[in-house]
């Protein structure tokens, strides 16, 4: 795998190749009214029954999902007011329903069962005369959906006209794309092998909410992986070489990734795309989605993987004039020094792409625990590997020796697991206190120096989500801690 770190503003023509300027559009809807402008794939209709006979809802709410329109229903009176709902009796998803459901709406006339559920891009266009607006509930506000750009453009030079109109990056991919031959070029790399960046995109989401679940400004992580096409493989290579292998390693490998991190729970999910979700140049798309408190019942995803055949850089090739072939010398006619002639070809491309943001944020949500017994009665179970402080050591008391064999055994341990993330110690406040403190942040393991350590050299080591204590030699806390953030 090769690093690389392209710029944020490359020449508009990238954008032209990659089909940003023309299709990276969310359809928008605006309200006449007031004005308002919103996602109308985040339009939410409040039907009376399931599933609706009217196509209209009786009420509209802007959500990204059902979940989030269901709270919001649910708890903001003036929405209810809105609406028309006088009162909700409870709140429910029964097993394997489709949209989210409401029980016990009163709208003045009895009390009904409703669902929630996304209004469709048809079902927009061909009733906007009568749709009720999520804003003042009023019918016939709403326009039909148009396309809008999501890229921030600047102006690179002196001029601010359309010649020079540029743009902000939208993923990391394309800088990547167009990379690749001089990577190839210049490094010691076969096909197959993966180019990877993490960095900075920006897109002008209309909505951007739930934390840094949806922003304008987000970090991603990509690697585009460059593999030999099918057509170019030979004997047992067509089984063990060929894309569709090297997208189901990814696929899953990646899955592996966020549970290697912590991620481990019934909340994380591997969607395959149904051939009808698929982008045309895609055979194949997979997302690892998790359901975040703010989307359940349902998920939001993670992160992409998509098995893209040779779109982006025929389009490159196509858009720039340059020809970005790779010569694979491994390949084509065997000559009769037993040495190949070689084959010119456009790499395929398998690309997991993810949000980073978006990861932090589910191991935020997966860690925090509620447990009101414990002196500490929120903390955050984070996997070892991923928690920010590593280990504590603390001397019981601040004086008899123990501060001193203290200090000595953190030294060691951020010697050696600095690299990692931090390694605490504090002396000051009872004991009990500096424990709650460290199970707040979520760091894993408490060592602690006391009257026995001066008599038998060992130590306790306090389990963070246990709260349990054991003993064990001062030699093999280092020993201790690694296998730890190995499992
Ligand atoms: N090159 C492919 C690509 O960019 P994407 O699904 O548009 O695919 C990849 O984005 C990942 O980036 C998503 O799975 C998500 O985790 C993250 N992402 C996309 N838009 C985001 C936003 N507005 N805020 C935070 N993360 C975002």
């Amino acid at each position: 795998m090769v690093m690389v770190d392209t710029r944020i503003i490359q020449h508009p023509k990238v954008w032209e190749a990659s089909g940003h300027i023309a299709g990276f559009n969310d359809p928008m809807v605006d309200d006449r009214e007031t004005k308002q402008r919103f996602r109308a794939d985040h339009l939410r209709g409040l039907y009376v029954g399931s599933p609706p006979a009217n196509p209209v809802p009786k009420a509209t709410v802007v959500a990204s999902t059902e979940g989030e329109a269901v709270e919001q229903i649910s708890t903001d009176k003036k929405l209810q007011k809105l609406m028309g709902v006088r009162s909700i009796a409870k709140q429910f998803a029964p097993e394997g329903a489709d949209g989210a459901w409401l029980g016990g709406v009163d709208f003045g006339q009895g009390v009904v069962t409703c669902t929630v559920q996304a209004v469709s891009m048809e079902t927009l266009k061909s009733h906007a005369a009568q749709m009720p607006s999520p804003f003042t509930g009023k019918a016939g506000a709403l326009t039909e959906p148009k396309q809008f750009n999501l890229m921030f453009h600047t102006y690179a030079g002196a001029v601010f006209d359309e010649a020079n109109k540029a743009y902000l990056r939208p993923e990391t991919a394309q800088g990547i794309f167009c990379q690749a031959k001089n990577v190839w070029d210049t490094n010691r790399v076969r096909v197959p092998f993966g180019i990877a960046q993490t960095g900075t995109s920006f897109r002008n989401e209309v909505t951007p909410r739930n934390f840094t679940f949806r922003s304008r400004e987000f970090e991603q992580m990509e690697i585009e992986f460059f593999v030999v096409p099918a057509e170019h493989l030979e004997g047992d290579e067509k089984t063990t070489n060929d894309p569709m292998a090297w997208y189901k390693f990814f696929r899953d490998w990646r899955m592996e990734w966020w549970q290697s991190i912590g991620l481990r729970s019934e909340n994380l999910i591997l969607r395959e795309h149904a051939q009808d979700e698929l982008a045309h140049y895609s055979t194949a798309t997979s997302d690892i989605e998790y359901r975040f408190p703010f989307t359940s019942p349902g998920f939001g995803e993670l992160e992409g993987i998509a098995y893209r055949g040779n779109y982006d850089l025929t389009q490159h090739q196509k858009h720039s004039g340059a020809k970005l072939e790779y010569r694979d010398t491994a390949r084509g006619e065997v000559l009769p020094n037993g040495s190949r002639r070689g084959v010119a070809y456009l790499p395929h491309v398998i690309e997991p792409s993810a949000g980073l943001d978006r990861g932090v944020l589910a191991i935020l949500c997966e860690a925090y625990t509620v447990d009101p017994a414990r002196p500490s009665p929120e903390f955050m179970k984070f996997h070892p590997r991923i928690a920010p402080i590593k280990a504590a050591v603390f001397p019981l008391v601040d004086k008899e020796g123990m501060p001193e064999i203290a200090s000595k055994l953190h030294a060691e341990l951020r010697k050696r697991f600095g690299h990692l993330g931090m390694i605490e110690t504090d002396a000051k406040q009872s004991i009990g206190k500096r424990y709650a403190r460290m199970d707040e942040a979520g760091c894993p393991f408490c060592f602690t120096i006391d009257g026995e350590t001066l008599k038998d050299q060992t130590v306790t080591v306090r389990d963070r989500d246990t709260g349990k204590q054991n003993r064990m030699p001062i030699g093999e806390v280092a020993d201790f801690i690694d296998k730890a953030l190995r499992g």
